[in-house]
């Protein structure tokens, strides 16, 4: 599944319309960014990307033809992952958080692999004996993408994954960000600071009355740009 397309959502809660027939198309190893107001249903949208919260009405298409979205459901809930502004550490060590994220079924030789090679590509080794809910926002936010990288998903929904972070937290998580996309990963990332994203992101969505519209190109996203290193820096 390289190719994933949300057609036509429709979302409500009360009396509000959230949703009003959004469309968006996520590709693997292709990051949208998506920005919008307080309240203008980010993460009602990245939610229902992720088959966690129920549309009112609204089609998918993971290349098999449009299907109601109920009938993805399972679907997307196994090959998405929705990382929250303030992830959830379980209690127990940063390695034992990781842990979880691995089946039972997988060997233990196996298991402590995976794990070790999560921790490496995170730069969580330091760290990986520390209790998990003593972390920091930037460490729990690392140790959150660790966790979802051990899933092997296709698609990654990012829910304003910088904020309140200083520029060094900013930049680790940035550089997992690109690592994530190269290794052809579709991401969806909602933010109030679509600067920060600017050598990731490759188109720069807005919502807006409940719609989606491809807002600016990334040359234009450009002129309001705060460097960030460009994803081969940013791996070494
Ligand atoms: N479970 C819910 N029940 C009732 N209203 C809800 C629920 N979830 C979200 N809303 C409302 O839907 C609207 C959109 O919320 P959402 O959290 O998706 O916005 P957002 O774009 O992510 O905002 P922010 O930029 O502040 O994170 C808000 O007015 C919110 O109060
Ligand atoms: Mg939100």
């Amino acid at each position: 599944m390289s190719q994933i397309e949300f057609i036509n959502l429709h979302k409500h809660f009360g009396h509000r319309q959230i949703l009003t027939g959004t469309n968006l198309v996520l590709n693997g190893g292709y990051c949208s960014l998506l920005s919008g107001t307080n309240g203008a249903g980010k993460s009602t949208l990245l939610r229902i990307c992720a088959g966690l919260e129920k549309p009112d009405q609204g089609e998918v298409d993971i290349g098999l033809g449009q299907q109601a979205w109920k009938r993805y459901r399972h679907t997307l809930q196994l090959e998405t992952v929705y990382l929250h502004q303030q992830p959830y550490m379980f209690d127990g060590t940063v390695m034992q958080n990781l842990a979880y994220a691995l089946p039972r079924s997988t060997p233990q030789p196996k298991h402590k692999q995976l794990v070790s090679e999560a921790l490496a590509w995170a730069e969580l080794e330091s760290i990986a004996s520390n209790s998990a809910k003593t972390l920091s926002g930037g460490e729990r936010q690392r140790v959150a993408i660790a966790r979802a990288w051990l899933r092997k998903p296709t698609v990654m929904l990012l829910d304003e994954p910088t904020t309140n972070m200083d520029q060094e937290a900013r930049r680790r998580t940035i550089r997992l960000l690109h690592s994530l996309k190269e290794q052809g990963i579709a991401l969806l990332v909602a933010s109030h600071d679509p600067k920060h994203f600017y050598s990731l992101t490759n188109s720069w969505l807005e919502l807006s009355a409940g719609r989606i519209e491809d807002m600016f190109s990334v040359n234009e996203l450009a002129d309001n740009v705060i460097p960030i290193p460009s994803s081969q820096q940013a791996i070494r």
